[in-house]
């Protein structure tokens, strides 16, 4: 089968691979897309001690040709998304069952473009930071994976002011879309907030725009940390302050999730998955690629060129 090999001169290749065949409790995927995401760049930068060469490609959509011991054999033909730590950049991808979540409901594109984007911002809203009919909720990279969606599950959980913040102009119109009521430029944060306190703050940017979220949070409010995208510098917050103002500082690592409680995550993939086939929430899938191409939309992706999300055709 052909696969995309990441090796330690930081390249992908197309290779010809032995296609991988499932162990208990796993499902082999015959692999119809996959999903570009930002884990793909930080593996690329070297953020993650995975040992090359590497088949990359964290989520992929397909049905499933093969099951391992454990796995029911009646799962065989389902169509899936799976949440995986690899592999997906390929013709045959093997996945925990447990974490090939059922996509019978929607279209393969679709499928690929949920990803871990869709159950991370689903939890970000729901399960950490419990957005509640009310609320106001800021969220950085508005116009990205899972900000695009983050937005959209705000308003569904009856938020009553979401603000967004996107890199450019462009984004600005973009984003704007998915149920923000208000979306700035980059440059624009914080001071176009005037002296507006937020109940929820999503922050996977770090650095000084962290210190600055910390600053913007209403009393009670919480703060959700679950990514580094401008600097993974160390941000100091004082427990004590925090606490004077009832405050929270929650993080969020669905990756470690899939690993210590695999079962809680797929539960939350499948609400997600519902919201998503009903139509509640839509995932706005703006680029799509060759195989040949994952190079091209991981550069993309780091250089803050892409909206939405981005997918690789690979049958
Ligand atoms: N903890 C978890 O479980 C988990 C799960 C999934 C994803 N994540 C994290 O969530 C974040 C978003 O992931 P994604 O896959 O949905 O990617 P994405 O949002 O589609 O892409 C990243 C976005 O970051 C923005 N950006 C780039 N450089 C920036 C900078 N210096 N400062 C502020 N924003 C910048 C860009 O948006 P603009 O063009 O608008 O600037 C870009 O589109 C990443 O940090 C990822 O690691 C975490």
């Amino acid at each position: 089968m052909k696969a995309v090999v990441l090796d330690a001169d930081d390249q992908f290749r197309i290779t010809e691979a032995a296609v991988p065949a499932p162990g208990p409790g796993e499902v082999a995927i015959r692999v119809a897309y996959a999903g570009v995401q930002y884990g793909d760049v930080l593996v690329r930068e070297g953020h993650f001690p995975i040992p090359r060469p590497f088949v990359p490609g964290f989520e992929a959509s397909g049905d499933i040709v093969a099951v391992g011991d454990g796995v029911d054999e009646a799962r065989i033909g389902e169509q899936v998304t799976a949440l995986i730590g690899g592999g997906g950049y390929a013709e045959v991808v093997i996945a925990p069952a447990v974490l090939a979540i059922n996509a019978a409901q929607v279209d393969p594109r679709t499928a690929a473009g949920f990803g871990w984007v869709t159950p991370t911002a689903y939890d970000l809203i729901h399960t950490v930071a419990g957005v509640r009919p009310g609320d106001s909720v800021l969220i950085h990279a508005a116009a990205g994976g899972v900000g695009s969606l983050a937005g959209q599950f705000a308003a569904a959980a009856g938020a009553q002011r979401i603000v967004g913040v996107v890199g450019n102009a462009d984004q600005v119109d973009y984003a704007r879309q998915f149920g923000y009521h208000q979306v700035l430029a980059r440059e624009e944060f914080p001071d176009a907030l005037g002296g507006e306190k937020f109940d929820v703050i999503l922050d996977p940017i770090g650095g000084d725009t962290r210190v600055a979220n910390v600053a913007r949070l209403a009393a009670h409010g919480r703060i959700v940390v679950y990514g580094n995208i401008a600097t993974f510098e160390p941000v100091t917050v004082s427990a004590n302050d925090l606490l004077m103002q009832g405050q929270s500082l929650m993080t969020y690592n669905s990756n470690l999730a899939s690993q210590t409680n695999p079962k809680r995550l797929a539960d939350s993939a499948a609400r997600a998955m519902s919201l998503v086939a009903d139509g509640s929430v839509r995932i706005d899938i703006t680029a799509e690629y060759e195989l040949s191409d994952v190079e091209t939309a991981i550069a993309n992706l780091a250089g803050g060129q892409t909206r939405g999300k981005s997918i690789i055709r690979v049958r």
